[in-house]
């Protein structure tokens, strides 16, 4: 499959090695430009493009940059993709960290990827917020092995989350239907379920159990 993804840090670099070597096709971009990736390219053989090309022809576009960044992505940053493009979003938002107050999250009670999809001017898939990076390279688990981690994933997409599982499965981790974005909640920093390793039945009691206020230190 012809793969975008934007964003080479923790979580892109790690995609970049593990859907290369699945055998995709991989775009992969950063901030400062191909030539930033070449230690990258070296090791996985993806193609280092700028940002604005990562998408162009891909089926699955990854967006994987810190949520304060999501406004500087460039506009039409998905216009060149093939029709029905699934649009992963890894995004977490970390106000006191990281990302400042973002106030549409922070007084309107938005969850963090329909901010990101109203920048986008795109649906995505939340998947892999939850996720430790290096659990990526360390973790997959062939179908049926007692250690095979899930993840949940949830997108008002039916097509693009069906794309997405499969995708994830691929790569040795189950899936757990989260429902729509604006249930997304579920599965943001400081529910049950975020950095839990653990498989389908607890990963789907622990969204369960989710509860809608942001905690304080998740808080601006
Ligand atoms: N780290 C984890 O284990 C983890 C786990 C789950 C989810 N997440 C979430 O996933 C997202 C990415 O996390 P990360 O840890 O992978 O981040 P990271 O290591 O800080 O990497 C961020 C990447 O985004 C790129 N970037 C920033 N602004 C950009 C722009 N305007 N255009 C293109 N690329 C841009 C950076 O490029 P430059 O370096 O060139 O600036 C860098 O390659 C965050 O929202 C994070 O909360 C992280």
């Amino acid at each position: 499959m012809k793969i975008g993804i934007i964003g080479a840090g923790n979580i892109g670099g790690n995609l970049t090695r593990r859907l290369t070597a699945l055998g995709h096709e991989v775009s992969v971009a950063n901030s400062r430009g191909p030539q930033s990736l070449a230690a990258l390219v070296e090791e996985t053989g993806a193609t280092a493009v700028p940002a604005t090309e990562a998408a162009r022809g891909a089926q699955v576009v990854v967006v994987t940059v810190p949520l304060k960044n999501v406004p500087d992505l460039p506009a039409g940053l998905l216009a060149g993709a093939a029709e029905g493009v699934a649009v992963i979003d890894t995004g977490n938002y970390y106000p006191q960290q990281r990302d400042g107050r973002i106030d549409a999250i922070e007084d309107d009670g938005v969850t963090e990827s329909r901010w990101t999809e109203q920048h986008l001017g795109h649906r995505v898939v939340k998947a892999f917020n939850g996720t430790y990076a290096q659990d990526l390279l360390e973790r997959p688990r062939p179908e049926g092995d007692p250690e095979r981690i899930a993840v949940p994933v949830a997108s008002d997409d039916e097509a693009a989350k069906r794309v997405v599982r499969a995708l994830i499965e691929e790569l040795g981790f189950d899936t757990v239907d989260a429902g729509g974005i604006d249930e997304s909640w579920r599965q943001q920093p400081g529910t049950p379920v975020y950095g839990l390793r653990a498989g389908v039945a607890a990963v789907t009691r622990a969204l369960a159990e989710a509860s809608p206020e942001r905690p304080a230190d998740h808080r601006a």
